[in-house]
Parts: C-alpha cells; structure tokens; sequence
C-alpha cells in the first residue's frame, strides 16, 4: 500500500511568489495520476515537493500515511525521471542501471548477487538485455530514455515521479514511449505521478488526471469525466476545447469514408 496526500500544501518561493497555493490532492494505491496544465502552473513544483527537493511552505506531504516534509530526498524511497536524464557518459548501460544500488550504504544495500539479479530483471523488463555493455552514446534516444527509467524502477520505488519524461523525443518516438510507459504500469503497479503540459499524453496515460492553474487545483477525475463535464472555463478551454480541435484536424487529415 503505497498512498500519497498532499494535505493544503503551499509553496512558496524566497521571492515571495505562490507557486503552489492550498493543494489537497490524494493518490491510491497502484494509481497512475497525471497532474496536467499549462506551463509555469505550478506541475514541477507540487512534483518538487514530493520529492524532497524543494521545501514545503505550510501543510503536509504524506507517503504511506507517514508525514516526509523533513525526510531528505534519498530517504524518500522514490524513482525520478525527468526531462533531461542524465546518464553517466563513461559508465556501460550495466553499470548505469545498477549505480544507485551500489552506493546505497548500511541497511540498503544489497549483494552483488542480487544486484546483478535486478540489474537483468530490468533489463529484461526494459528490452535493454543486448545493450548492458555498450555505452550510452551507442544507444538511440528511444533507448536511453529506456535506461533513464530503468535506473529510476530498479530501486523498487514506492513511488515513481516523472517530470516531462518524454518532451526531448520526437513525435514518433513519443508516441512509443508513452504506449512503453502505460505497459509497465500495468505489469509493475508502481503508484504513480506524471507531469505533462500535453491534454493528449495525459488522456492517454492517466487513471485520474488533476488540472492545475496558477498554482491552484481545478478538478480531478478520470480523464473522460473530466473531458465530459469541466467544472469550469479553464478546464473546458484548456483541456476540452484543445482536444477537439486536435480530433477536428485529425478528422480533416484522414477524414472517413
Ligand atoms: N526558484 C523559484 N523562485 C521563484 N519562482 C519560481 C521558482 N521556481 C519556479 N518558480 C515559478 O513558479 C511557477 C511554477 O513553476 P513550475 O512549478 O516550474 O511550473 P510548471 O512545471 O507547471 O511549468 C512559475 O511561475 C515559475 O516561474
Ligand atoms: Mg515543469
């Protein structure tokens, strides 16, 4: 069971600017959540946060119903993914899956012999079994990024964070990669928050989608409810509007018979 709160959670930056004002939002167990809106409404942030790499202003941030406002990141038990995954350019493909778990100390550490078990597991799960011994400069964009999120699911996380994963990739690749990402979901269950920008990726990926707006919650709910009755004119601009004009271009493209 691994459940995440937001509790009125407030960010607010030394400059004085809210960022994130009064956040209650709750994520199941297993559930893959999308918080989704325009850029600069306060996505990375609320993610941020979570993670333990910025500081909460006021309220609480819950995991597993234990308050982690103070726990530094490391303690957290999380996989990140971002936008610009950084793998170490000397080290093989090998070596970047498992170099977390080798430095992991005390307590958390796990023997070689089981390191090299998880480092195959997620290879395997990963389709990354031919490529443990080159070098990430050897391998495709679609590849790495395979790597990226690997190196962030070998650790078993309690939660997985992903911060525009996909936004450095072409269309097509784009597209692949999110059919990638929904895939593992479904066999891994890791309870999940994805931040995008695009209606489209968050229709297609999320259980639930929460709709933010300069630094406010607008609505959450499964995609289709959300699509079917916005709350409001944002949310019905932002996100209802976009998307049929996205179908409308797409029906004049390929229009039917
Ligand atoms: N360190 C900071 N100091 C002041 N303002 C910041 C800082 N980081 C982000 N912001 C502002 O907070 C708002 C939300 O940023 P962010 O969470 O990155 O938005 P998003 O990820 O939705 O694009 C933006 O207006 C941004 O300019
Ligand atoms: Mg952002």
């Amino acid at each position: 069971m691994v459940e995440v709160r937001y509790e009125s959670v407030t960010k607010q930056y030394e400059n004085g600017f809210e960022a994130v004002k009064g956040l209650d939002l709750k994520i199941n167990d297993g559930e893959f959540l999308v918080l989704l809106g325009p850029s600069g409404c306060g996505k990375s942030t609320t993610l941020r946060m979570l993670a333990g790499l910025e500081d909460v202003s006021a309220g609480n941030i819950m995991i597993d119903g234990a308050k982690v406002n103070d726990l530094p990141p490391g303690a957290r038990e999380l996989g990140m993914v971002f936008q610009s995954y950084a793998l170490y350019p000397h080290m093989s493909i090998g070596e970047n899956l498992s170099f977390g778990l080798r430095m992991a100390k005390g307590d958390n550490r796990l023997s070689d012999e089981e390191i090299v078990k998880r480092v195959q597991e997620t290879a395997k799960l990963m389709e990354l079994e031919d490529q443990l011994d080159k070098k990430p400069k050897q391998l495709s964009g679609g590849q790495r990024q395979r790597v990226a999120l690997g190196r962030a699911l070998i650790r078993q996380p309690k939660v997985l964070l992903m911060d525009e994963p996909l936004s450095n990739l072409d269309a097509e690749l784009r597209h692949q990669m999110r059919a990638e990402i929904r895939r593992l979901h479904e066999a891994l269950g890791t309870t999940t928050v994805y931040v995008t920008h695009d209606q489209i990726e968050a229709m297609t990926l999320a259980d639930r989608i929460a709709i933010l707006n300069q630094g406010e919650l607008q609505q959450h709910g499964a995609p289709l409810d959300v699509y079917n009755n916005p709350v409001n004119d944002f949310v019905k601009g932002f996100l209802c509007k976009h998307i049929d004009e996205i179908v409308e271009t797409a029906n004049n493209l390929f229009p039917k018979e």
